[in-house]
C-alpha cells in the first residue's frame, strides 16, 4: 500500500485508511459482531493499513473502546484517529451537542485516550465547528495538547475554508476531514483549493457514498430501522431510484477496469491527489481486502473525465445540513 503524508508536519498515512464507525454506530448491523469487527483490523494492519479513524460519539465511547481492544499490541504500527467535540443532547438523544470550548477538548482527551488505551493520539479532529466557540479558542487548547505530548496532530471535520484559516493561523492543521465522493464533491469549490494552497492533508469519509456507490444498496428496506441512512434524504424513496443511475454510471467504468464500482469509487479520489487518504468503512474482511484492491487499480484520464461526469445526485447529504461546512 503507497504511503503519503498528511499535513506540513508530514503525518505518514497509508493512502486508503480504515473508518471504523458502522462497527458500533448508525449502520445496520452495528456493535453486533464485535469478533468480525476486530479480524476487519487486524486484516487491515497485515494489508499494510495504517490509519484508523474513530471518534468519541460513535457508541458513543463504544467504538474508541472497540478500537483500543484491537490496536492493542499493534500501537507503534498504527496512526490513530479521533474526534471529539460532539455529544448526544441529554435531552433529545437524536440531537447533538457541538462543544469547542477548550474546558470540553481538555475533558474529551482524557476519556479518548482511557478508551483507546493509549498515551498519546496522532490525529486529534474537531468534529464538528462549534458556532459558540471561536476557532481560535478551541485550536489555543488543542495546541496546548501537543505541546503536552497527549497528541500529535489536529484536524478539523466539515469546517468551511475561513474557518480552516483561522485555525491554521493558530497552529498548523494536519488534516481536513469531510465528506468527499463521486456523489458528495462540494469540497472542490473552496476546501480543496484552500487545503492545497495551505498545505493541509485532506480525508475524504464516505468515500463509498455510505455504501451505495457499491452498487449493494437498492432498497431501503435493506437497511434495519435504526440506519442512519434511512433518514438520509439521499437514500429515501424517488431520490434512491434516481440515484442508483450514479451507481450504473460507475459500474460502466468499472466493467471497462474489471473491477467492482466501489473500487473505481476509491480510485477515482486516489487520482485526484497525493494529499488525500481516503477513509472507507466495512466491519467485513472482504469488503476491506476488496476496498484496499483499489490502491492498485489505476484509472485513464478518459475514465476519470467519464467519472467526473456521473450525474448529481438527488437529495442533501444530511437530513440537517446546519452543522456542516461551517
Ligand atoms: P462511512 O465513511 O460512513 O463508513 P463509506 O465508507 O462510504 O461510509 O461506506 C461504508 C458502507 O459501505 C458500510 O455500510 C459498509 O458495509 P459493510 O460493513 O457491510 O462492509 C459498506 N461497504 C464497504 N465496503 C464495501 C464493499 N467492498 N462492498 C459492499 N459494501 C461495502
Amino acid at each position: 500500500m503507497k504511503t503519503i503524508t498528511l499535513g506540513t508536519e508530514k503525518l505518514a498515512v497509508s493512502r486508503l485508511g480504515l473508518g471504523c464507525m458502522g462497527m458500533s454506530a448508525f449502520y445496520t448491523g452495528a456493535g453486533q459482531d464485535e469478533a468480525g469487527s476486530i479480524r476487519t483490523i487486524h486484516r487491515a494492519i497485515d494489508l499494510g493499513v495504517t490509519l484508523f479513524d474513530t471518534a468519541e460519539i460513535y457508541g458513543p465511547h463504544t467504538n474508541e473502546e472497540l478500537v483500543g481492544r484491537a490496536l492493542a499490541g499493534h500501537r507503534d504500527e498504527v496512526v490513530v484517529a479521533t474526534k471529539f467535540g460532539m455529544r448526544p443532547d441529554p435531552d433529545d438523544p437524536q440531537r447533538r451537542v457541538l462543544d469547542g470550548s477548550p474546558e470540553n477538548v481538555r475533558r474529551s482527551v482524557e476519556g479518548s485516550l482511557r478508551r483507546l488505551n493509549t498515551d498519546r493520539i496522532d490525529l486529534y479532529y474537531q468534529h464538528r465547528m462549534d458556532p459558540g466557540t471561536p476557532i481560535e479558542e478551541t485550536v489555543g487548547a488543542l495546541a496546548e495538547l501537543v505541546k503536552e505530548g497527549k497528541i500529535l496532530h489536529y484536524g478539523l471535520s466539515e469546517a468551511a475554508a475561513a474557518t480552516i484559516r483561522r485555525a491554521n493561523a493558530v497552529h498548523p492543521v494536519t488534516a481536513i476531514q469531510s465528506e468527499y465522493s463521486l456523489w458528495t464533491r462540494d469540497p472542490e469549490a473552496e476546501v480543496l483549493p484552500t487545503v492545497r494552497e495551505l498545505g493541509i492533508g485532506f480525508v475524504p469519509y464516505s468515500p463509498l457514498g455510505r455504501g451505495f456507490l457499491t452498487g449493494s444498496i437498492r432498497s431501503i428496506d435493506q437497511l434495519s430501522d435504526d440506519d442512519f441512512r434511512r433518514f438520509n434524504p439521499r437514500f429515501e424513496g424517488d431520490n434512491l431510484e434516481a440515484n442508483i443511475r450514479i451507481v450504473e454510471q460507475v459500474d460502466e467504468v468499472a466493467r471497462q477496469v474489471g473491477a467492482t464500482p466501489g473500487q473505481v469509487a476509491l480510485a477515482w479520489l486516489l487520482a485526484k491527489g497525493d494529499d488525500i487518504a481516503p477513509i472507507p468503512g466495512t466491519t467485513k474482511v472482504a469488503n476491506l481486502e476488496q476496498n484496499v484492491a483499489a490502491d492498485a487499480l489505476e484509472l485513464s484520464p478518459e475514465q476519470i473525465e467519464q467519472l467526473d461526469d456521473v450525474a448529481t445526485p438527488v437529495g442533501d447529504r444530511y437530513p440537517d445540513m446546519s452543522s456542516v461546512n461551517r
